[in-house]
């Protein structure tokens, strides 16, 4: 079996799975939302993202009547009873719930949960070993970036608008050019043997890949949390992205310029491969 959502508390074939169009999340983007990877059946860093997904729903005043501990076991329900898909990802979505239209909310709402299978993504193994490129971007958004909120219109907008523009991620970058993070990815640069990446801050999402890839990064090299700014992403010798999707994936050119020779370098491609033995530790424990 392969379409099996949960909806609310209940377990349904996906065609089944509907909301109410009074579901604030379908009117006003009013939820929060996760992605796992499945790795051979396995949830990658479930805990992180749960723990992430309960601190948005802090942030936006949604209360989930759920413990961390009860999401993840509706979270392997879904596995189970999806045996087809062993690779693809789980999507999570918690919106604040069914109510007659009105911006303001009852804080007594309940939330509408839904968990599903998306399946893996068409993403070429070859784009790992050749990289993408990306354009920059002026970020627009609002300033709670640190929330994985289902109300992505900018991020869509700017990844449609890098598609336009022939690339594979836009790379947001505030008014006074720091490159902050990409339209659903994190951004590193390294210079000079040292791995930086933004800070966290609200000015973006506190990316789980991010996290893995800084502590491997520091086994082995200087790692630095710091602002860096368009120029010196031009400038780097490498670049990479985050995300629970593409891992870690080299960026070989930048609005339109090389970044360095035009191939993915040593500690990028270094990175990857300590990140998917990883992977490989972590599900064989
Ligand atoms: N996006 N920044 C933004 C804006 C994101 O949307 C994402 C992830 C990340 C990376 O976070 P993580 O490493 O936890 O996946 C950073 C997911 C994959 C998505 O929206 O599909």
């Amino acid at each position: 079996m392969n379409n099996v959502a949960y909806i609310s508390g209940q377990f349904v074939e996906q065609s089944n799975a509907k909301v109410s169009i009074e579901d604030r999340g379908f009117q006003f983007g009013d939820g929060i939302y996760e992605v796992i990877k499945l790795y051979n059946g396995k949830l990658f860093k479930a805990d992180e993202h749960f723990k992430r997904l309960l601190s948005s729903a802090d942030l936006i005043r949604l209360k989930v009547k759920h413990t961390l501990e009860e999401l993840k076991e509706i979270a392997l329900e879904v596995i189970d009873k999806n045996t087809d898909n062993q690779s693809g990802s789980l999507y999570i979505q918690v919106t604040r719930g069914v109510s007659p239209r009105n911006h303001s909310f009852n804080l007594d709402l309940d939330p509408t949960i839904i968990m599903y299978l998306l399946p893996p993504q068409p993403f070429p193994e070859e784009l790992w070993q050749s990289g993408v490129n990306a354009v920059t971007l002026l970020d627009t958004r609002w300033s709670y970036c640190n929330i994985k909120t289902t109300n992505l219109l900018p991020n869509i907008l700017a990844n449609q608008e890098a598609k336009d523009q022939g690339a594979f991620e836009g790379f947001f970058v505030s008014p006074d050019n720091v490159v902050i993070e990409g339209t659903s990815s994190n951004v590193f640069i390294i210079k000079d043997g040292v791995v930086m990446t933004h800070p966290i801050t609200n000015k973006l999402l506190s990316g789980i890949t991010r996290e893995v890839v800084l502590e491997l990064a520091k086994e082995d090299f200087e790692a630095k949390e710091i602002t860096f700014t368009v120029e010196e992403l031009y400038d780097a010798d490498e670049v990479f992205l985050t995300s629970t999707t593409k891992e870690v994936l080299g960026v070989i050119e930048v609005d339109g310029r090389k970044i360095h020779d035009g191939k993915i370098g040593p500690i990028t491609r270094k990175l990857h491969s300590s990140y998917r033995n990883y992977i490989e530790d972590i599900n064989n424990f």
